[in-house]
């Protein structure tokens, strides 16, 4: 049955919904094949396996026509040097998506295949993902990153794409803040 319209209460600071919908979270484990050191990553699996993000949904339902939100906290840490990340998608019909930026200090990484973008997200900047765009959430800061993202119900989530095309740069933390690195095979 379609739902009816409601009010979604939303703490910027403490980066919540509420009514809350689900909530997924993301450890180590979850994030195979994508940081550039395995060895690293598989010793991080080891030794606690941490909690690298979480996104906590409202109750608007993944469908198509609906408009769902949600936010994203992304844990401060790094892997062999590489920021943590989200685990990064492309949607399978190409529909856009927008991010605002909440708390702390993270970018958003896009790829096309071809080029890639950052953005430089700090509370208060919206992030525009273009149809077609693959995309990555990035904390570049020293606490917690947080963003609402708002995004058509049908977008899906192709994360085999990432796996397969990468997201064309990575990013690593240096001494006096964080640097874009192009891939390599
Ligand atoms: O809709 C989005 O793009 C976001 O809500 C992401 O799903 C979220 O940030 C988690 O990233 P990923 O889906 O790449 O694990
Ligand atoms: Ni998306």
């Amino acid at each position: 049955p379609p739902i009816s319209p409601f009010a979604i209460r939303f703490d910027a600071e403490a980066a919540t919904l509420s009514p809350e919908g689900p909530t997924l979270e993301r450890r180590m484990s979850d994030l195979e094949g994508l940081f550039a050191d395995h060895d690293a990553w598989q010793a991080a699996v080891a030794d606690g396996d941490p909690v690298v993000y979480r996104v906590q949904s409202s109750p608007v339902p993944e469908a198509d026509r609906e408009l769902p939100q949600s936010i994203t906290t992304i844990e401060r840490g790094t892997t062999a040097g590489e920021c943590w990340m989200t685990k990064g998608h492309q949607h399978p019909n190409h529909q856009g998506e927008i991010y605002l930026a909440l708390h702390g200090t993270g970018g958003l990484l896009m790829f096309d295949g071809d080029r890639v973008e950052w953005l430089d997200m700090t509370p208060g900047t919206i992030g525009y993902i273009p149809p077609g765009w693959a995309h990555r959430s990035v904390n570049v800061g020293d606490e917690p990153y947080s963003f609402l993202a708002v995004y058509p119900g049908g977008a899906g989530h192709d994360y085999g794409w990432v796996l397969e095309h990468g997201m064309g740069n990575r990013i690593h933390r240096t001494g006096d803040g964080f640097a874009l690195r192009p891939y390599s095979a």
